[in-house]
Parts: C-alpha cells; structure tokens; sequence
C-alpha cells in the first residue's frame, strides 16, 4: 500500500478523484455538486493578492548578523549590538522599484535591500537601497515620482517622457539619476552589490546621549556590475536571473555576507553641518564622517515557499527597537505612515502573525490589546482581558523613557528645504561626476542619452540637461551632443 498521505478537500475530508470532474454519466455535463472541482476553481481564483504598489519584483533569503566591534554601545543601547559575538536572526529581500511581478530583475533600477532584524526587543526593520541617496527629499512627492516611473495610464509602457518630463521639474533627483545610470545602476547580482539604510536615523545610548547615524552595508563578495547591453540580453532570456543566482549561491553553501558600518555624527553638529544632514538627495561625505565597522550579516538560507516568507513579507521602516528612531528626514517620516498602511490594504491586519512577520526574538512573542480583524490566526487573546489598564495580569507598559526625540522650532507650515550652505541640489552630482574614469563617464552619457533621445519634446530634452549642466558643464554638454547625435540619426 502507497505510504503518501491521502489528498483532502480543504474541510480535511478525503478525495476519491483528483483527475475527473463529476458528470451526468460519461458523457453528460459537469455536476453542481462535485465540491471538490468547486472549491479547487474558487481557490484558485483567489491565489493572486495585490502586489506591492512599487517594489513588486523581489528576492528573499534569511541569514544572521553577527556584532564584530565593541564599540556600538557608546552610541546606542540597541540590544542586538551589545556585545562581540551577539547573533541576531535576519530576512532580507532584495527587490527593484518600478517593475510589476514578472519583470526582469535585472532591469535599470534601484536595488530594496530590506532588511529584518528578528531582535530582542521586537522587529527592527531597515528598509533601505543599494543607493545612498534618493530621487526625492520629501515623501509628498513619491506617488507623482512613481507615477512618471511605471506604466503610462494610456500606452501601459514605461514612457522616457515621463521620466524625463518629471526629472526635468526635478533638480534635486539629479545626484541619483547619476547614481542610477552610472555603472552601478544594475548589479551583476544581488551579491555583489552595498546597501544602504540611505536616511539618517538617530542612535541614544544608555546615557542618554543622541547621535545621528547612517548605515552602510558593503558587500564582501566585491562590487560587479552589468552593462546595459548584457543586462537587456539576460532579462530577455532570465527575467529571475537575479533571484536564481541568489538562491543557487546560497544552496551551493556560497552564503553572500556584507559588513555593517555606520557613520555617526554627534546630535549637535547637525545644525551647522554645510548641508542638510537629513536631505535624503545628499551622503555624508566619509572625509566628515569616516566609517566605523559594526558587524557582519550572512545570508545562509532560502524561504522554503516564496509566496508565504518573501510575497508576504510586511517590512516596515516605522519598526524601531529602544535604542533607534527617526530623524527629521522628511522622505523618513512620511514612510513611517505609508507601509504599515500598504500591509494593512495588501495583507490585512493580522500579517503581523505570519511567521515571517511576528517578532520571533522576543520570548514570548508580541502582546497587546489588539482583537479581532480578518484572519486572526492565533488564539487572539484567548480569555485574557481585551482591555487596558486591567486588574487581571495583563501586559503592562514599562515606564522606561524612549529616550530619541530631538528639539523643534518654528512656526507649521509647508515650508523649502534647507538653510545650510551647500543644499543647492547639484553639488553632489557634480562631484559623483567628476569621480568617475573615463570609461564610466562615456558608459553614464550613452545610458542617459539613450533614454533621453527618446523623449518626444525638445522642452523637456533641454530642461533635462540643464540639470545635468549645473552639475558639471562638461558632463550637460557631452550629453547634449549624444543626445543631439541619436536624434539625427532616427
Ligand atoms: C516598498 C512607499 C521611499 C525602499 C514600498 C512600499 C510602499 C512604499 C507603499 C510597498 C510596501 C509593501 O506593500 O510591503 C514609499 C514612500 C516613500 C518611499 C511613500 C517616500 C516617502 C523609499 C526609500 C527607500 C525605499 C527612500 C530606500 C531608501 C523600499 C523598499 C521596499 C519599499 C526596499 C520593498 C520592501 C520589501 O522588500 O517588502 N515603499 N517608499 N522606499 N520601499 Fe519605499
């Protein structure tokens, strides 16, 4: 007799037949009975949720980080950094912006490189890029930004109007549209790419003493890099080629790791800083702020089943463990709202419970208030008490002061970014720029100019390189010719 488990309606009750529906004799028509063809049709209906309203192309993998300097503490009372040697369970997904599901994941693009951290003291989610910059400094510009990156209303294509349209009104998205074209715009894997917290956060030690901190995750396999033209060819052929490298490295025990550091800059130094310390277009260059290793992260094993660990995954950059908060970043703080609400719409309320999401370092697990809610997978509370404050053992707050905060000034209002010195929004592309050999300055221009050409209306063409220009005059006027070039050449 066959040892393999009997196959069951979802009600647990067996299946006599897997491959025939249930007919009006051999050859009439199908029955409204056969429950069983029923519920596997209205099942599979229902397989797709929505997918995430950017960064829909993704790969995951768990892993460990593990602390490799003594120093952290006398910056922040983060628990998971407290000593040489501490591991902390980690998820980490991969993921580029624009695509839907499907897309090849080796387009041009930035890079998510969310991470999780499964601590102590609850989920710490750092929910960065492999880009130390944005395109943006303020959050109430991202959904006209993403509009211009994803499919046209009309032609349901990436449109180079669009993109370049929005740019060009744009300045301050000049530093990363550098960043993105430049050689570093696609990966040659997830593997041989940094990540980046990207925003400032701030770190509060035991003292109580505040510090601002960025956090840079630099690769240990090296940096490697696609071409334009070697990428297009991959997609075309592998549009997973990015998630099939990931999962074969770490299958043939060829775990990918990156070491943590940080740059830290003292609370007060932030006000006369020559720039904005929390303008999310800007890095802090490493001559102020050197790097200071803090630890190493491996990844060492894949999700068993995309849908449930890595689709479902609900990382949340308003997920803060004592020790760490936000900065007055206002691209931060407007993300501290929008993906518990995206989870909330994508996944419902109770993703928390998934075991990709639950706080699976702290003992216990997570405990409140909340009841009820659609798919409420544990006990919900059981016959605890539902209520707050209560005479019946029920958990408590802990009275411990949070310790982040900073002080505010001014009157409310929708006011300009920045009053530092250097917060125009070019400098820093310029000096990208100008960084840059001469092999990867021509690749940058024919990256740029190849999608630029394409643009229908000269207005925007011009408006475009005008940015470009301010940056660097040689870099707008080497543009100007390419672009002029491959628009004769049509
Ligand atoms: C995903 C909004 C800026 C990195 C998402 C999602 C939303 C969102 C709604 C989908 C979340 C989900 O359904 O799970 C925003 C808004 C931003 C912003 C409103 C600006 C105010 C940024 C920045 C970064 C970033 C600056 C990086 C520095 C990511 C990553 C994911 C993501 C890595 C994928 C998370 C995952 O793997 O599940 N964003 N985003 N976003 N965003 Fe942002």
């Amino acid at each position: 007799m066959s040892k393999r488990p009997v196959l069951t309606t979802e009600a647990g009750a067996p299946v006599s037949d897997n491959q025939h529906s249930q007919t009006a004799g051999p050859s009439g028509p199908v029955l409204l009975q056969d429950h069983h063809l029923l519920e596997k049709l209205a099942r599979f209906n229902r397989e797709r949720i929505p997918e995430r309203v950017v960064h829909a192309v993704g790969s995951g993998a768990y892993g460990t980080f593990e602390v490799t300097s003594r120093d952290v503490p006398r910056y922040t009372r983060m628990k998971l950094f407290s000593e040489v040697g501490k591991k902390t369970e980690v998820f980490l997904r991969f993921s580029t912006v624009a695509g839907s599901k499907g897309a090849p994941d080796t387009a041009r693009d930035p890079r998510g490189f969310g991470v999780r951290f499964y601590t102590e003291d609850g989920n710490w989610d750092l929910v960065g890029n492999n880009t130390p910059v944005f395109f943006l400094r303020d959050g109430i510009k991202f959904p006209d930004f993403i509009h211009s990156q994803k499919y046209d209303p009309y032609t349901n294509s990436q449109e180079p109007d669009n993109v370049w349209d929005f740019f060009s009104y744009s300045p301050e998205a000049t530093h990363q549209f550098t960043w993105l074209f430049g050689d570093r715009g696609i990966p040659a894997t997830l593997r041989h790419m940094d990540g980046f917290g990207s925003h400032t956060f701030q770190w509060v030690n035991a003292q109580g003493e505040r510090f601002w901190v960025k956090f840079h995750f630099k690769t240990d396999q090296g940096i490697r890099i696609l071409t334009t033209q070697e990428a297009e060819a991959i997609g075309g052929k592998e549009p997973q080629h990015h998630q099939r490298d990931l999962y074969r490295a770490i299958e043939r025990g060829e775990f990918p790791s990156w070491t943590l550091k940080v740059q830290v800059m003292p609370e007060a130094a932030a006000v006369n800083y020559r720039f904005n310390p929390f303008d999310l277009t800007k890095v802090w260059p490493y001559k102020d702020y050197p790097l200071m290793e803090v630890g190493k992260l491996v990844l060492n094993r894949t999700p068993d089943n995309f849908f449930a660990d890595v689709e479902q995954a609900a990382l949340d950059p308003a997920n803060f463990v004592p020790g760490i908060g936000p900065s007055p970043d206002r691209m931060l703080q407007a993300r501290l709202f929008a993906y518990g609400d995206a989870h909330r719409y994508r996944l419902g309320i109770n993703s928390t419970q998934l075991p990709v999401n639950s706080p699976r370092g702290v003992k216990g697990g997570a405990r409140n208030y909340g009841r009820d809610g659609a798919m409420r997978l544990d006990g919900n509370g059981g016959r605890g008490p539902n209520y707050e404050p209560n005479s019946f053992n029920g958990p408590v707050q802990t009275d411990e002061a949070p310790g982040v905060g900073y002080e505010v000034s001014g009157v409310t209002g929708a006011y300009v970014h920045g009053k530092h010195a250097e917060d125009n929004d070019f400098v820093q592309a310029g000096a990208l720029y100008r960084l840059m050999t001469e092999p990867e300055k021509q690749r940058l221009v024919e990256n740029i100019s190849g999608s630029l050409a394409q643009v229908s209306r000269e207005d925007i063409i011009s408006r475009a390189i005008a940015h470009f220009r301010a940056a660097d005059e040689e870099y707008g006027s080497r543009l100007a010719t390419a672009v002029q070039k491959l628009r004769h050449a049509r």
